[in-house]
């Protein structure tokens, strides 16, 4: 598995990472329970294969089945820590400094770790007045706390409107972006992704496979491009022909849903760089002109 510098960070990351949410959500449709005895074995299987086949990159959060994801990568953490490049988050809205420094210090109990790599403010939206309670008003000190201390290493954050995280980008001590982009939801491509390359941020897409949106669409719209996993590969091989994108996350429950998206990744080299796209796109007739 190829592997990047994370931005400035320079942690040297594998190009897909795997996903912690599914290891804190039940999924009756796809018969999945993180809890049951088979569903926690599964997990542990799925996150080994993972680390065995090269993903170095794990992101969780205490948010995903309260705590339930990262008590099952902490079992595998507990022989395998020096594996890998750990991440987690921590919620903010409403909570001061020593809140945000207790989160961590659970985390990093169920996770088994003496350290974390990157943990990141669990972001969707951010408001003019929740960027300045993140900064004025407590959790940007906590996450400087703990970093002098020495229990992480990298600050970032998550958010599912990239433009909100532009604020941000200005502040040094942010490092790591993790957003959605996906092949369906572009937004990110022409409001943050530039200013990320320029300040050399670590960039991770979440929601990589559009969180099966763009297969629930086919399902109705278009039924014979779910053969295979086609919809699955154009959603990887997306996001990784972004050169301003460092790494992808992509969920994976099974051992072989691992083995199918690293054998997509795996000696994958872009022929066209999507950082183009919208600017093709504003030019879309000159270019058919000159064609
Ligand atoms: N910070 C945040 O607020 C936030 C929000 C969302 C996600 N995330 C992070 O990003 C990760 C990924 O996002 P996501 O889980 O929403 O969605 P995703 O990666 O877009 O989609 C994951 C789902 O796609 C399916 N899948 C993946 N590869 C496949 C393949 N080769 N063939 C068939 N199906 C395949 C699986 O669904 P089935 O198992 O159902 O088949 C899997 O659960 C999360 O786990 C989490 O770590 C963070």
């Amino acid at each position: 598995m190829q592997k990047i510098a994370l931005g400035r960070t320079g942690l040297m990351v594998s190009r897909m990472a795997l996903g912690g949410y599914p290891f804190g959500g039940v999924n009756r449709a796809n018969d999945w329970d993180p809890w049951s005895l088979e569903g926690r074995r599964t997990a542990i299987a799925t996150i080994n294969r993972a680390l065995d086949l090269g993903i170095n990159y794990i992101d969780t959060a205490p948010a995903y089945g309260k705590g339930n994801s990262e008590e099952l990568i902490g079992e595998v953490m507990k022989t395998r820590r020096a594996d890998c490049v750990l991440a987690t988050k921590v919620k903010w809205e409403g909570l001061g400094k020593q809140d945000i420094i207790d989160s961590v210090h659970a985390s990093l109990k169920r996770l088994h770790t003496g350290q974390l790599d990157i943990v990141q403010l669990h972001g969707g939206m951010f408001t003019a007045e929740e960027y300045d309670h993140i900064i004025n008003g407590g959790p940007l000190d906590g996450l400087l706390a703990l970093q002098q201390a020495g229990d992480i290493r990298f600050i970032g954050l998550t958010t599912e409107e990239p433009w909100t995280a532009r604020p941000f980008l200005k502040h040094p001590e942010f490092t790591v972006l993790q957003l959605a982009y996906n092949f369906i939801y572009q937004s990110a491509a022409r409001n943050v992704l530039d200013e990320a390359r320029a300040g050399d941020i670590g960039v991770v897409t979440m929601r990589t496979m559009t969180s099966g949106i763009l297969q629930r669409a086919a399902r109705y719209l278009a039924p014979e491009w779910l053969t295979g996993s086609n919809l699955y590969e154009i959603c990887l091989k997306f996001v990784l022909s972004d050169s301003r994108v460092h790494a992808a996350i992509v969920g994976m429950r099974w051992p072989e849903e691992v083995e199918r998206n690293v054998a997509l990744v795996e000696g994958f080299h872009p022929e066209f760089d999507f950082a183009e796209l919208p600017r093709m796109t504003a030019h879309v007739y000159e270019a058919e002109d000159k064609e």
